[in-house]
This record gives C-alpha cells, structure tokens and sequence, in this order.
C-alpha cells in the first residue's frame, strides 16, 4: 500500500505539539513526516497476505481461516494448541488472567510494558533480571538481551522463589533496546525454570530478527537455516505469547500457543471466549488470520530479514554520523537515542527522553517513542516516579515501508537537535492515567 506523506513546516508542528499535550502520541499521523513510533501492525503486507485475505472465511466457528492460521503456527514454530487473539496484551490478558495470584513474582530478561501493566493490575510483580552489560549503552555486547541465570536461580533458590510460577523471556528484548537473546542464554534459562517446576514462556513478538542475530553471532549456528534457529528457540518454552503485528507482519493480532498442557489451554480458551471471541477467531477477522498465517511464513525468508536488519543498521549509522548518541549494538526493529547522553543537562524527572522525542519532532516532522521515566510510570505500591537505568529514544523502523533515503531524514533532524541542545527545556506532566500513562500523560516545558 502506498501512503502519502505531508510536508510540514516548523510553525505547523508547534502548533500540533502544543495542542497534543507534548505527547506524540496525541498527534494526528497527517502531521508526521517520518513514523518511527513503532513498527507493530505498521508494516505493509505482501501480495501473497493480500491474495490470503481474499479467501477469509468467516464463519463464526470452525472457519477454514482459522485452520490454516492453526497450520502455520504448527508448521513455523511448533505449537499444536493455539488461540488467538485481537493483539499481544489480548493474549496477555488471557493468559496472565490465568496465572497470576497476588504476591506472584514474574522474572524475565526485561517486561515489555503492556506485559508489565498485565502481571501489576493483577497485584503481581514483573522482575527485570538483565545482564549487567545490557545497562551499558556503549558495549556491542552480542547478546544484551540475554537474562542473568545466575539472578534466576538466586530468586529460584531463595525464600521468594515459591512465589514464581513461570519464568519468562522477551525476544528480542524491546524494554531493553532491541537486543537479542542468546539460544545459549534461552535453554540455560529454560533449564533452571524446568528444574525449579516452573513454566517457561517466550513473548516471541520479535522471534524472526531473534533468529537472525542467533544465526549471525552465536558461534557454530552460522549455517543452519533460520527456520530450524526459529524452531529451536521456541523447542524450550512450555507456552508462547506472541503480537503478530511486529514478526508476523499482519496490522492486528496475536495469539497464546501452548506445547501440551491441554487442560491449560481449554481454562485459556474458556478465558479467551469471554475477552476475546470464541476461540477459533479471537476477536479477529478470518481475513485477519489469515494475513498472520501467511506473515509466519514470510517474515523468515533470508532476503527479507537481511534487508530488515541492515535497514534498521543504515539507521543507526547514519544517526551516529551526525553525531547522536546510540544504543550499541542496533537493534533489530529500532534504533534507541540514548537522551541521557544527547540532553546531559536534563535531569531524569524532567524526562530527557521524553523531551529529545518531542523536540525529533519539532526538527524534522520525525515521532519516535519515549522509553524513559514517563513510560516507566510509578511504584505501584509507593506511587514514586520509577526512572529506569537509561533514558531512551526508540525509532522503530515499519517492515517493509520505508526506503533506507527516507530513513536518513530522522538523521537531519537529530543533528538539528544537537545543534541547538542547550536551550531545550526539560517538562513536567500535567495529567497522567494510573496505568499505562505513557500513551495519554500530557506535559508543559518546566
Ligand atoms: N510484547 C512485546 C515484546 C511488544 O513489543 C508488544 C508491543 C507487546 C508484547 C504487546 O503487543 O501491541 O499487539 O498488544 N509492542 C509495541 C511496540 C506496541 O511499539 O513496541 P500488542
């Protein structure tokens, strides 16, 4: 699908800002010039998911959609019981509304945040449990997105460790710059949670870009084909969770997929017909599904995941030549802005992160999204601002819809940020909701 993009004038971006609360997320996309604020359900969608969603069936119950959806999740990663869902915190929710009792403790390398919102609003706690050189913005580390075992088993083997029922890992890591996770790192991680009882469950949002780094840094994998890497991460996990807007390419869904537990997964499916729709749809439409069967299969294609990954490279590189400060290694859908570094006189309350997004904006007509002290929210049980170790920028690049000309546009503006660095102002926030307050918080310039 082709789309037009609107020039803008500096005047005009002001002026939308200002009405959008200091919040890019408040903004109309008619006034973004380069859309980096995320790459999920924002891709374009071949001509083979084009032709797939001229069949969709919808029947209610049953539909053909529905069994060939089943096929692929069987066929690319190996999962026989699968139930879908509208999107990732959909299936989030069924599943963690399944799991979760107060006091519950849920390990993994970093929570994505609607991850971390569904365990909180269940009176759980996500535990962050990175490696230390994940925290390092400068190590090219090959696995930042790796978990600390030996902090696993600590928890495991400590008083709090009856009050872990799963363990899990996000690959890659999003909360945690894009980073891969090691194969290494997945079944020493596997392991200990096995060893300790307990269920180990992979959000496999971004399992392909996963795949490619695994093939490309870890040692002896070289050569094996990315589909076997695929299925060899997922071999571990007892369940997975997945948002098939980022590596199934597809605008909307996601799904729970369970290995063998069929009596988990019929109490997930009771859950997922109240919340969702009855189960073989999940509040998708058959054409829906089959757009995600037809993106499984795809998105692990050598040439494409070879141009998605030196795209998103071309990025960080260009940004790095003009001097912005970058997340090393790049990560596999993003580039992360370190603001901490590009705006050193901003302290972590007047959100660094948050200010550097709006000023990308005001520069070049970029939006990228704050991964800092505004979405990290606060302590649930103290209501303190939580600032996170690193105050980032991430610019998300869309699958398949950019050229790598039109990327280096986000270069122009972060340069024109650095120019004039000093005289931006950091914010406060004049308005936020209890959860999630990221995506509707509104700021003014302190
Ligand atoms: N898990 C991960 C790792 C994610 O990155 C996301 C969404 C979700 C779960 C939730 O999936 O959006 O389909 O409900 N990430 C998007 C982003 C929003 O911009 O990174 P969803």
């Amino acid at each position: 699908m082709v789309e037009p993009i609107r020039s803008t004038t500096r005047g005009e971006r002001e002026a939308a800002l200002t009405l959008a609360g200091l919040n890019l997320f408040s903004l109309s996309a008619e006034d973004v010039e380069l859309d980096l604020l995320t790459d999920s359900g924002t891709g374009a969608m071949s001509q083979d998911q084009w032709a797939a969603l001229m069949r969709g069936d919808e029947s209610y119950a049953g539909s053909r959609s529905f069994e060939r959806f089943r096929e692929a999740v069987r066929d690319v990663l190996g999962f026989p019981f699968v139930l879908p869902a509208h999107q990732g915190r959909g299936a989030e929710s069924i599943f963690f509304g399944a799991v979760i009792d107060p006091g519950e403790i849920v390990p993994s390398n970093a929570h994505f945040d609607t991850t971390r919102a569904h365990i909180e609003v269940r009176d759980g706690i996500a535990l962050d449990l990175p490696v230390p050189e994940a925290l390092d913005p400068v190590s090219d580390a090959p696995f930042k997105g790796n978990m600390d075992v030996a902090g696993l088993e600590e928890l495991l083997e400590g008083e709090d460790g009856e009050r872990v029922s799963i363990v899990m890992l996000t690959i890659t890591n999003n909360a945690g710059g894009g980073q891969p996770v090691s194969l290494q790192n997945i079944r020493d991680v596997a392991r200990v949670a096995h060893g300790h009882e307990k269920k180990f469950v992979l959000d496999i949002a971004r399992f392909a870009e996963n795949a490619w780094f695994v093939r490309e840094r870890e040692e002896g994998l070289a050569e094996m084909p990315l589909r076997e890497i695929a299925r060899e991460q997922l071999s571990q996990a007892d369940a997975v969770l997945m948002s098939a807007k980022k590596d199934a390419i597809a605008n909307i869904g996601g799904f729970v997929a369970i290995r063998e537990d069929e009596e988990f997964f019929h109490r997930l499916q009771a859950r997922g017909i109240v919340f969702e729709g009855f189960h073989t749809y999940g509040g998708l439409a058959g054409r829906d599904l089959e757009a995600i069967g037809v993106g499984l299969q795809e998105v692990l294609e050598d040439d494409y995941l070879r141009h998605r990954i030196e795209q998103v490279a071309h990025l960080g590189s260009v940004l790095v030549a003009a001097g912005a400060s970058v997340l090393r290694p790049f990560g596999g859908h993003a580039v992360y802005l370190d603001a901490g570094a590009m705006l050193t006189h901003i302290p972590p309350d007047e959100f660094p992160a948050q200010t550097l997004a709006c000023e990308l904006y005001l520069a070049g007509g970029v939006r990228g999204v704050e991964i800092g002290s505004s979405m990290a929210g606060r302590d649930p049980a103290t209501g303190a601002n939580r600032h996170p170790p690193l105050e980032l920028v991430r610019l998300a690049v869309p699958r398949r819809v950019y050229t790598s000309r039109q990327l280096e546009h986000a270069a122009d503006a972060a340069e024109q940020v650095l120019g004039e660095a000093e005289s931006v102002r950091g914010l406060r926030i004049t308005y936020e909701a209890p959860v999630l307050r990221h995506f509707t918080a509104r700021f003014e310039h302190v």
